[in-house]
């Protein structure tokens, strides 16, 4: 069998954590009267903490400083671990482990290509680090999504070529990135949100043999 990277996004694809990330970003955004909806969210998916802030910011048309900026940053990531620190296997997205089972059985690279600074506790939290060869993060790169760098040195560290690498995504910027690498995107999540992936799957739980098959034979 044919080796490709597989490369798995983590907050929204392998674990549900979008949702916590947006009620902690809602919070601060009522704090500072700003409205913040599910559809505004969609833009802050696959972003950065930091660009998260300034995107909140700029829809309310709010200026700050640095100074406020940083505590703002701090108080969202503290609000979002107390949401995380009870994380168990159970919130592991339904069909994900089978997949990575399938992958793992058939000697397959497998990384995580995410842009949180949290991802390596919440793998372990959740007990899934062990099917991992390679781990980028947010604490990993410089240049968020899209730009391609978390996939690109995702598949550096798993020693395979860029191009026919498969991406799990489930944000507009993590897709935009995987085409931007000339890898295959495969959109988990609302397709018509996510309509410039190669593929569209609403959750694993659609993702069977024959279509993992069907991406290594080509
Ligand atoms: C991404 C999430 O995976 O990580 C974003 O989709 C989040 O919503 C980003 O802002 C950074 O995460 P963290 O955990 O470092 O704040
Ligand atoms: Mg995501």
């Amino acid at each position: 069998m044919k080796k490709k990277a597989f490369i798995f996004d983590l907050d929204g694809v392998i674990v549900d954590t979008a949702k916590y990330h947006f009620l902690a970003w809602q919070k601060l955004a009522q704090q500072l009267g700003i409205e913040f909806t599910h559809e505004h969210n969609e833009q802050l998916k696959g972003v950065s903490r930091v660009r998260s802030l300034d995107i909140i910011l700029g829809l309310g048309n709010a200026e700050a400083s640095q100074e406020d900026k940083d505590t703002w940053l701090k108080q969202k990531n503290e609000d979002y671990l107390t949401y995380i620190n009870n994380m168990d296997e159970s919130e592991i997205l339904e069909g994900v482990v089978p997949v990575l089972q399938y992958l793992r059985q058939n000697g397959q690279p497998i990384a995580l290509g995410s842009a949180s600074k949290n991802a390596k506790p919440i793998l372990e939290k959740v007990n899934i680090l062990h099917y991992f060869d390679a781990i980028v993060d947010g604490n990993d790169v410089s240049n968020a999504k899209p730009d391609p760098e978390v996939f690109l040195q995702a598949a550096q560290k798993l020693g395979m070529p860029a191009q026919g690498a498969v991406v799990f995504e489930d944000s507009v910027a993590g897709v935009q990135a995987a085409n931007i690498a000339n890898m295959v995107s495969v959109g988990i999540g609302d397709a018509a949100v996510l309509h410039e992936a190669q593929y569209n799957f609403k959750d694993f739980t659609e993702i069977h043999t024959t279509f993992l098959q069907n991406l290594l034979n080509n």
